[in-house]
């Protein structure tokens, strides 16, 4: 054939591939979730084979190993006994709480890892919601909201770099920069959850954190998996009210909505590759049907593609070996 244009050169060894690479996945790019809980012990979690519910002695180790492999930030997702979950989640913002302490221990083991910590009230919440539930069961945007900042203050006492909300109120971010701004905490980030949709593959986490809602579904602050608009309009906001990086979640379903809020921000993009995510990889290949590694890393790479700074994902640390 007379072709003089032949894209097949470019692939025709691996050096010139790796030259004309245009997306880099690395560990520098990756926040391991930790789930933690105030026992002693290092306890399997069911819902999500591989996931650990980490004391707060076996957090430090594990982000520690983590660390070394060049995992940057971990976020940590606490599993609060019922006995201590109420209606108005006065847990969250107890000084002496597990999220706390699990920070202090962390940073004093490891003082150059980034600690992300969630701010959301579900895992304090008898009823189980993001929000605090009114008697008529509505859900009380501008209460929870004044019970957010107390929480993330309280986190940023304890030395978090970066506070994340997922609640998916209107107007936290604004309430949250201006409650750490005021008490000092200027260097503190929002990485905020701006476009979370109303996902059934949260399932398994909710299994992890025993923090299924007790009533009810989470679609009137969740958004709807049919909008793409909708997650433009939430960026918009949430870069006006203050944030400093924003986040899709879940990752492979939306990478559309990654590759539009790239396009429409100037604001560091993270991504959630969330549980139910995670165990589509995991069941497949323990049936021997998928290749774990190979799939994880095209996913990953495939989210990054997509315009993601950042990967949220269960597979950091296994993902980090892998690179090494
Ligand atoms: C709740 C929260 C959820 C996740 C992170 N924070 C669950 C939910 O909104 O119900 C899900 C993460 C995952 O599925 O991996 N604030």
């Amino acid at each position: 054939m007379n072709l003089p244009i032949r894209p097949r050169r470019n692939r025709r060894t691996a050096a010139i591939r790796d030259l004309v690479r245009e997306t880099e996945l690395t560990a520098a790019h990756l926040i391991y979730p930790l789930f933690i809980h105030a026992g002693t012990e290092d306890q399997p979690i069911e819902s999500m084979p591989g996931c650990t519910r980490w004391s707060v002695e076996g957090l430090v180790r594990e982000a520690g190993e983590a660390h070394k492999l060049g995992v940057p930030a971990v976020v940590l997702f606490p599993a609060i006994s019922n006995r201590v979950k109420t209606r108005d989640a006065r847990e969250a913002w107890n000084a002496k709480g597990l999220v706390p302490r699990a920070i202090k221990a962390l940073k004093a083991a490891h003082p150059t890892l980034t600690v992300i910590t969630d701010v959301a009230l579900d895992p304090y919440n008898a009823d189980g919601h993001d929000g605090i539930v009114s008697d008529e069961g509505i859900i009380l945007n501008d209460e929870t909201v004044v019970a957010l900042c107390k929480q993330a203050l309280c986190h940023a006492y304890a030395g978090a770099d970066i506070v994340s909300p997922s609640d998916m109120m209107d107007g936290r971010v604004a309430a949250l920069r201006a409650a750490l701004d005021k008490e000092g905490y200027k260097d503190v980030s929002i990485l905020s959850y701006t476009a979370k949709y109303a996902s059934a593959f949260y399932g398994p986490f909710r299994g992890a954190l025993d923090s299924a809602p007790k009533s009810g579904d989470k679609k009137t602050y969740q958004m709807d998996y049919a909008n793409a608009r909708e997650a433009e309009r939430e960026a918009m906001l949430d870069e006006a009210e203050g944030a400093d990086m924003m986040m899709v979640k879940p990752a492979t379903p939306y990478l559309d909505i990654i590759q539009r809020l790239r396009h429409t921000t100037t604001l560091p993009i993270a991504a959630y590759h969330v549980s139910g995510e995670y165990l589509m990889i995991k069941a497949a290949a323990k049936s021997g049907w998928l290749d774990e590694k190979k799939i994880v890393l095209e996913t990953l790479t495939g989210i990054r593609r997509a315009g993601a700074d950042m990967i949220l994902t269960y597979f950091a640390k296994e993902v980090a070996k892998w690179l090494k």
